[in-house]
């Protein structure tokens, strides 16, 4: 299959095909992930839990990222490569600047996400105009969890749901040409995904956003510990990794993942 592009992908938003991304850390499960039919392949920051057993994913470094994202780019072809900017990489422009340019181009990331709303505007804007697409993420946001006191579903309040639309709507004023939805009630994303012109990816945030993603050890039921609720192991019921992949991918792409006992 042709490599999925940033553009490609912005061109599904009227009413196309569900996107479908999923997490990664390395090579050999990308070379599954590619092969199942992920359009999206994010290494993520809960690299920092999933993979080095962190409490949370605040310690996680530019060199790990830079590290993970080349191995996922080494084993695969056709998904769009996202990585995470980890925490504070991105708190000023200049900083943000120099992480992304090693995310793009030790990595082999083709667009970068970053947490936050307003105050991320500015970052937003300046490595767009020097192209470097940049997957906004709003609700939950990992990397705040010390404001937020845990992990939990954001934007139920009247208050939290209008700043999180206004935010949505700042991000893709401000260029970002993607948005992860983490966390927020189904209602709300319904609305944002029908408001902006850019694609959301939902986690915990319902059927009614334009594609899916989930932590890819979520996915095979081995992460650790208690199971989110948006999460689902597709392991189970099936008798193989390439098989889980597959389902995820088909039950994304039919809208049968998430159901209402994995939203908000
Ligand atoms: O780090 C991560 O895995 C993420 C996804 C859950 C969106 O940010
Ligand atoms: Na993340």
């Amino acid at each position: 299959r042709a490599p999925i592009t940033v553009p490609a992908l912005q061109q599904r938003k009227p009413g196309g095909d569900k996107i479908v991304a999923l997490t990664c850390y390395d090579a050999s499960f990308a070379a599954h992930l590619d092969a199942a039919g992920v359009d999206v392949v994010l290494v993520g920051d809960s690299l920092g839990m999933v993979i080095q057993g962190l409490a949370s994913t605040l310690p996680v470094s530019v060199d790990d990222m830079v590290y993970h994202t080349a191995a996922v780019a080494r084993g695969m072809r056709a998904p769009l490569l996202v990585a995470d900017m980890p925490f504070m990489s991105y708190r000023d422009v200049a900083t943000a600047m120099a992480s992304a340019t090693r995310l793009i181009a030790e990595g082999g990331a083709s667009m970068v996400k970053l947490e936050g709303g307003a105050w991320t505007l500015e970052v937003i804007e300046a490595l767009v105009v020097r192209d470097i697409p940049v997957c906004a993420h709003l609700g939950l946001t990992p990397q705040s969890v010390h404001r937020l006191g845990g992990y939990k579903v954001q934007g139920k309040l009247p208050a939290d749901a209008a700043r999180l639309l206004a935010d949505a709507h700042a991000v893709a004023g401000a260029g970002a040409q993607m948005l992860v939805l983490e966390c927020v009630p189904t209602a709300l994303a319904e609305q944002i995904t029908r408001e902006i012109a850019i694609p959301t990816i939902g986690i915990g945030a319902g059927p009614g956003c334009d594609g899916q993603v989930l932590v890819l050890y979520d996915l095979l039921g081995i992460t650790p510990g208690r199971r989110p609720r948006f999460s689902k192991d597709f392991l189970r019921g099936h008798d193989s990794i390439d098989a889980a992949l597959v389902a995820y991918v088909q039950a994304v792409r039919q809208s049968t993942f998430p159901g209402p006992e994995h939203s908000y």
